[in-house]
């Protein structure tokens, strides 16, 4: 059976998965069929009950939320031996890689594997959700010469990280925004993080591996690490005046523009829509951001240049500007990315091995046959 190569494998199906649905050129994005603007909006919706849908496949009634979030709780702190691991990293290190490593350290501590037993696979949901947040939280206070401060059981998921991150209790309506960006990030298809997560998945390794696996992955410029580039560049153009000069350059160079274009989407990321609406409010009880400006001077320039390519914001175009008004460093945009990502990557994990064979694609041998060896004297 020849198949016909695709570089990138664009449009190439890898696997059948009912988790989410994206349709690129109506900009529809669904969870589990329900479509995220009516997700992330509703004032009931929080992370932790979007993840659980992801991962379970359907909406907890009140104690299955109940019990999820205290599960989630009570898993929050880290084990002092990860703490004193931390302690090692260089401050000058990405936080993407301080997180890949500290995932991988969780399974040294949570070594058993039984990957057919669904309370197994709870716990490591469970333990994996609630500690991905305290350790970004965790390696960005050590960097600054403090000590990590121990979760707050009494905070929402959301509130929690900010707390942690700030060593101050998050405004609500602060609190709120950041937990529906959560949401939105959560999950989309098979993105190369996730598609990382389902091949490590498929070889029957430890969840941990395959978490760390999709933090490496996640970390690139041109996927998740877009974010952060999108606040540098957006600091490198200035000022609206400069919007159009730079993107000239930019293209005449033939460098890519973050925060724009997608794979699938040719139209503008429905979750791009939301985060610009969410930046707005934040804005408006924060104050303006003088970068929210250039953005949307950017935003048009980009369309009259490449919209007749498919080139708009994707999710990444807004995030930063939520991100920094809620006090958040730039370098830990894509680590908040992978906070929420990891509900998707769990949700892929765990129908992977519902359905498991392990990847193994072929390729097309553009090498030569049969070549001599040549000894080390005669080259
Ligand atoms: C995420 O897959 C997902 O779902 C990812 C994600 C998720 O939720 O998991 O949505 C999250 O990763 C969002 C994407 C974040 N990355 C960036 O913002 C980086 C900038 N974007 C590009 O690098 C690019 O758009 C990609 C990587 C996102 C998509 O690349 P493709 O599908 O491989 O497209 P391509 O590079 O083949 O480009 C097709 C054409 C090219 O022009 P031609 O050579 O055909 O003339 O479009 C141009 C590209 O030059 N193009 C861009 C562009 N993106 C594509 N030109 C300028 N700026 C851009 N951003």
């Amino acid at each position: 059976m020849t198949v016909e190569y695709r570089a990138g494998l664009e449009g190439i199906p890898a696997t059948q998965s009912s988790i989410s649905f994206v349709d690129g050129q109506k900009g529809i994005l669904e969870y589990r069929g329900i479509p995220i603007q009516e997700l992330a909006m509703q004032p009931g919706n929080t992370f932790l009950e979007t993840a659980y849908l992801l991962i379970w496949n359907e909406l907890p009634n009140r104690e299955a939320l109940a019990e999820f979030e205290h599960e989630i709780q009570f898993h929050r702190r880290l084990k002092y031996r990860i703490r004193d691991m931390m302690k090692c990293f260089p401050e000058s290190g990405h936080p993407m890689d301080a997180l890949q490593a500290c995932a991988a350290a969780l399974g040294l501590f949570y070594s058993k594997r039984a990957l057919d037993d669904p309370s197994y696979i709870r716990e490591a949901v469970v333990r994996i959700l609630a500690k991905i947040p305290t350790m970004v939280a965790a390696f960005q206070l050590m960097r600054k010469g403090n000590d990590p401060v121990q979760p707050r059981d009494d905070l929402s998921y959301g509130a929690n990280f900010l707390y942690m991150l700030s060593e101050e209790e998050p405004d609500p309506i602060a609190a709120r925004i950041f937990d529906i960006s959560l949401t939105l990030h959560a999950e989309h298809t098979i993105n190369a993080s996730t598609f990382s997560a389902m091949v490590t998945a498929s070889t029957l390794t430890d969840p941990y591996a395959v978490i760390a696996s999709a933090v490496g992955t996640l970390a690139g410029p041109l996927h998740g690490g877009a974010s952060e580039e999108v606040i540098n560049m957006l600091e490198e153009i200035g000022s609206v005046e400069n919007v159009r000069p730079f993107l000239e350059d930019r293209l005449t160079r033939k460098d890519k523009i973050m925060g724009f274009g997608h794979r699938v989407y040719k139209v503008k990321d429905p979750r791009a829509i939301i985060l610009q609406q969410l930046a707005e409010q934040l804005f408006e009880k924060f104050g303006q951001d003088k970068y929210y400006d250039i953005a949307v001077e950017l935003e048009k320039a980009v369309e009259e240049k490449l919209g007749h390519k498919g080139i708009y914001p994707n999710v990444d175009f807004y995030s930063g500007l939520v991100y920094r008004k809620l006090g958040i460093p730039t370098d830990l945009f894509t680590p908040v990315f992978a906070i929420s990502r990891a509900a998707g990557w769990l949700a892929h994990w765990k129908e992977q091995l519902a359905e498991n064979r392990i990847f193994r694609p072929t390729q097309i041998y553009t090498g030569l046959h049969n070549s001599p060896y040549i000894p080390i004297e005669k080259r």
